[in-house]
Formats: structure tokens, sequence, C-alpha cells
């Protein structure tokens, strides 16, 4: 076990990285762990988690910052002394070894003693339900068991910290939601310090204490899965974190209530409060489509649309509407008779609203400080 801090850590490898405003893949991250935390990196493909992961096991060196295992800075240990244990999405088992040998690999190469290896392989087996698959050769395993194994031989090494990286990408759908669980119940056991890579935003939803949000090598949001989805720093968090995606709208402000073509919406106080300052201002109006309902007209909160696209999924049923311009999606519970070219008016509860500066697209007057103490109180 142990606490991993990562002060300022940034990369840059070279020339090769155009397009992002600045030139490192990964830039100023800092992060302190919890001990035996399970930390999930999720982000757009090239966000940088890879390289992350990569500098935290002494495969890259950081460019910029200091890394910190227990508290000793790593950067002069090479990875193999750094106790770290890594699973990856292809987990390259050897071929011609069986699972037992396999997950053996690293024991003998640190030459322990027959008997200890023995039972380490045998106690990892018993966790992983593989006892039956150990004299198997990879290729005699399904893709499900293969991951087992690869995790298996993780564990055995005891390590301070895991790096798991995009470990589940390979299976298929049902597998995935089985080895998330499996991940999840494995780490409750042996309470290692986890970081975990994805880019599912509902296998980091569901997986992690707490999510590092990463776009173009920077930290957009640290934070538990609830506090992501109820209160996104900004709009790239909140369009990023929850499924299906919240809708943004362009909308005018003023005197409480935002509004653009189609659609009106008055601000809750603390919205009110913040918005009071700014006046008439242009502002980004987010509303998840689970947050939308059926309405009548006369609602003071109210989204006007027509139909474009409907989608019957037996407990929800999600519209697309075309707003004004702009494109709204609504999960609407149940079974829902709308028809193609109706004309619908929905709502939504002002505390449900997400508003985002124009500009700089941070969120206003969203905190969970503050709204988690009001609920409490
Ligand atoms: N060895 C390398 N040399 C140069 N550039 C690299 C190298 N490895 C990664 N990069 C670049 O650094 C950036 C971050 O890459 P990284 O692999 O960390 O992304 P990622 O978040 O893991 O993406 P993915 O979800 O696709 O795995 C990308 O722009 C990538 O092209
Ligand atoms: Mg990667």
């Amino acid at each position: 076990m142990a606490i991993v801090e990562l002060k300022n850590v940034a990369k840059n490898y070279g020339s090769q990285i155009k397009g992002a405003s600045s030139s490192n893949a990964v830039d100023n991250f800092n992060l302190v762990t919890r001990d035996g935390e399970f930390v999930v990196l999720v982000g757009p493909s090239g966000c940088g988690k890879s390289t992350t992961m990569r500098m935290i096991a002494g495969l890259e060196r950081n460019t910029e910052g200091e890394i910190l295992i227990s508290g000793r800075d790593v950067s002069q240990v090479p990875p193999k002394e750094r106790d770290i244990a890594m699973v990856f999405q292809s987990y390259a088992l050897y071929p011609h070894m069986s699972v037992a040998e396999n997950m053996a690999f690293s024991l003998r190469l640190k030459k322990r003693p027959a008997e200890e290896i023995k039972q380490k392989i045998d106690e990892a087996a018993q966790t992983l339900g593989i006892q039956h698959l150990l004299e198997r050769k990879p290729r005699e395993l399904s893709g499900g068991q293969r991951q087992r194994v690869a995790l298996g031989r993780a564990i055995v090494r005891d390590p301070q910290v895991f790096l798991m990286d995009e470990p589940l990408s390979n299976l298929d759908a049902k597998l995935r939601v089985d080895m998330r669980a499996e991940i999840v119940k494995l780490h409750k056991r042996l309470n290692v310090t986890t970081f975990y890579v994805t880019h599912d935003q509902v296998e980091a939803m569901t997986m992690g204490e707490r999510i590092v949000v990463m776009k173009d090598g920077k930290i957009q949001q640290i934070d538990t899965p609830i506090n992501l989805y109820e209160f996104p720093a900004n709009r790239f968090v909140a369009g990023f974190i929850g499924n299906p995606s919240m809708n943004f709208l362009p909308a005018k402000h003023v005197d409480g209530v935002v509004s653009g073509d189609g659609y009106r919406l008055s601000l809750d106080a603390a919205h009110r409060a913040a918005m009071a300052s700014r006046g008439a201002a242009d502002v980004w109006a987010g509303i998840r489509p689970e947050h939308l309902r059926l309405s009548d007209a006369a609602a003071t909160n109210r989204i006007e649309g027509t139909v474009d696209v409907v989608e019957t999924l037996g407990a929800v049923t999600m519209v697309q509407l075309s707003v004004g311009e702009h494109a709204v999606s609504a999960q609407l519970p149940g079974h829902r008779k709308v028809q193609l070219g109706d004309t619908l008016t929905l709502t939504c509860d002002s505390d449900k609203l997400h508003l985002f500066d124009n500009e700089s697209e941070l969120a206003i007057a969203r905190e969970p400080t503050a709204a988690s103490s009001a609920a409490e109180a």
C-alpha cells in the first residue's frame, strides 16, 4: 500500500505533438492519492492518460515535477524497483508458458523460494477463480480468463501500486461489466492503491473512488463520481460525464431568466445570485437529457421543439428535438407515444440547470460544498 503523489508533473516528448495549446503531452499534473485509493483516469484519446501511467511506472521520465511513492521521490528509481505492477490492454501472456508459469515468472526472476511462489499462485488463483486453469496455455483460455491471468500475474507480486491501462478494452460488453465488478471486489480485498485508465465514462463512474478527467494533457477536474455528475467544473466535464450527454444551449441572461429561440428557463437562487453581478450576459445553459420531462405550454421553465428522432428502449424513450436551430435530446421515462414531427414542450427544474461562462466555459455557481451543506442543513 502506498500514497502516490504527483507534483506539477509534465511530459514533453519533443516536437511530435502538434495542435495542442501547450506542447506537453501531460501538463501541470497534481494529485495526491489516499493510501489504498482507486483512482480512475478518464478522457478522450490522446489526452495523456497512458503517458501519466508510464511516468508513474518509470517507463517514461517526467520532464517536469516530482513523483513520490510513499514519500520517496522515484525519479531516479528504475521501473523494476518501484514496486508497481501493471496490467495493460494487450496483456501479453507468454504463449509457451502455462498459466501457473506466467504467474510465477516475476517471482522466479526475483529468486523467491519455490514454496512461497506456489503459495502466492494458489492464493491469487483462488481469488480470481482460475484454480482449474493453472496448467493450461494462454491459447486455451477465453478472453476473460486471459484477463484474469494477467491480473493474477500482477497480484502475486504484492505491489505497492497497481497500474491498469484499459485492461478490459479487448473484452465484449457483457464480460467487461463482469470483470469490472471483479476488479472492484479485488481492490476492496487487497486495498492496494490503484490507477485505472479508461475512456469509457460508465466504467469510470462505476469503478472510481475519485476520477481524474483529462483533456489535451491537462486535468479538468478531480472529484468523486457523483460530484462530477452534479457539479461539473466546466463544459467539457459536463459533456463528458453522463450518458446520454448533457444538452448545451446558448442563452441570454436577463433578470434571473436565461432564454433563446424556443426556450426560457428561470434560475434558482444560487444561479440568480451569481448572475446578478453579470447582468445581461451570454451563457451556456446545460441540461441533462434525464432531467427533461413533458410539460404543458404554461410551465415557467419550458423548451419547445419538434421531434426528429424517437428511440423506444423499453424503460425509457429517447427523443431528439429541434429547438430553434439546436438539437436537444430528452430521456423520458417509460414508453411514450411520440411521433416524428410532433411539437413537444419540455420542462426541467431550475436546480437541475447548469450554467457555463460563455468564454471560459467554467461552471457558474454550482459547487459541491455550498450545495451539499445546503442539502444537509
Ligand atoms: N512515445 C511518444 N512519442 C511522442 N509522442 C507521444 C508518445 N506517446 C504518446 N505521445 C503523444 O502524447 C499524447 C498523449 O498520448 P497518450 O498515449 O498518453 O494518450 P492516451 O490518453 O493514453 O490516449 P488513448 O486513449 O488513445 O490511449 C498524444 O498526443 C500522443 O500522440
Ligand atoms: Mg492510452
